[in-house]
């Protein structure tokens, strides 16, 4: 079988990208709540990030909250011409953190302008809808009213473009049916393949496919097959996790979330890393185990 070589970049939206990008959810504090631990720190990684070409950051005014998006806006404003910041709607938090549902017209509205104001921008790239059926993954309920209602926000020009994020198959072709959809995010990994299918099915379309939790999200990947596969390669166990993501499907946009920035090299660096087919049967066969 021949090696699998994917291009660098893939179209979001109107927009080209490199295929690494960043998750800005590790800035906020634990629970993705509150201040960082290390402001500094935290404008130092968003810089280095952008400065190393990351052009595709993924953030939420759920993060903090708010305070990612002000770290970012901080850091970065005024934005580069490139640069696609992608936020998500659909939840706020409550007083002890936790994340609660927010569908309503008023407090969808809400959410985009909270974006626009702590962003400091006129309009969002792109906002995916997160549904929250279930917190943990997709399952089946009504969508079209809180589209429809982010499809209003588009046409008042406030929204460049529409995603969505704890999808399933069935809610993504009614979203088409909808509006215009130009990446799904959802939660997949070398041991999480729920979305096998689906993430061909977009590429056919053209769609983006950006997985939340690519590194195993707080709960880290670990894997004796992946740890023994990095050495061999001279890489961390992380940087073959991203590149079996590169490889698998050339309409996955990695958005990799680090506080660090020794982390973040290691992420932008996992992009140069080649597996062969061999090395990706055998990274495969993970799933199967999981
Ligand atoms: N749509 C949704 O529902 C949803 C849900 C969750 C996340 N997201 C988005 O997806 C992005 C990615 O998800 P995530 O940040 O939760 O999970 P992740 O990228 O799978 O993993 C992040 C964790 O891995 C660590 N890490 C990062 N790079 C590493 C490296 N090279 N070596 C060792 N550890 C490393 C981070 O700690 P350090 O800070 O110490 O590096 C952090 O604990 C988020 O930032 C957010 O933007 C979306």
């Amino acid at each position: 079988m021949p090696e699998i070589t994917q291009p660098e970049t893939f179209k979001l939206g109107t927009r080209i990208v490199n295929r690494v990008g960043y998750g800005a959810m590790q800035l906020a504090g634990p629970g993705v709540f509150g201040p960082p631990k290390d402001r500094d720190a935290a404008l130092a990684v968003l810089r280095e990030a952008v400065a190393s070409g990351v052009n595709h950051i993924d953030t939420s005014d759920f993060y903090g909250p708010h305070i990612t998006n002000q770290l970012i806006r901080e850091a970065l404003a005024p934005y580069p011409d490139d640069l696609v910041i992608v936020t998500k709607i659909g939840a706020r938090r409550g007083q002890d953190g936790s994340w609660i549902p927010a569908f309503s017209r008023e407090e969808l509205t809400q959410a985009v302008h909270d974006n626009l104001r702590n962003l400091g921008v006129d309009v969002l790239d792109v906002v995916n809808l997160r549904f929250m059926f279930d917190v943990h993954g997709p399952a089946e309920g009504p969508i079209e009213a809180p589209l429809t209602v982010l499809a209003d926000l588009q046409r008042r020009g406030l929204v460049r473009h529409i995603g969505l994020s704890n999808a399933t198959a069935a809610q993504i072709a009614e979203a088409r049916g909808i509006c215009d959809i130009v990446c799904v995010q959802n939660h997949y990994n070398l041991a999480h393949r729920a979305d096998d299918a689906l993430i061909d099915d977009l590429a056919g379309r053209g769609i983006a496919y950006v997985p939340f939790f690519p590194l195993g999200g707080f709960k880290p990947l670990q894997s004796s097959t992946l740890e023994k596969v990095a050495t061999r390669l001279s890489a961390t166990p992380m940087q073959v996790a991203l590149a079996w993501l590169l490889q698998r499907a050339p309409n996955i946009l990695l958005i990799p979330g680090t506080s660090s920035a020794l982390h973040l090299r290691e992420n932008l660096a996992a992009a140069g890393l080649r597996l062969s087919p061999d090395v990706l049967a055998e990274l495969d066969g993970i799933a199967a185990g999981a």
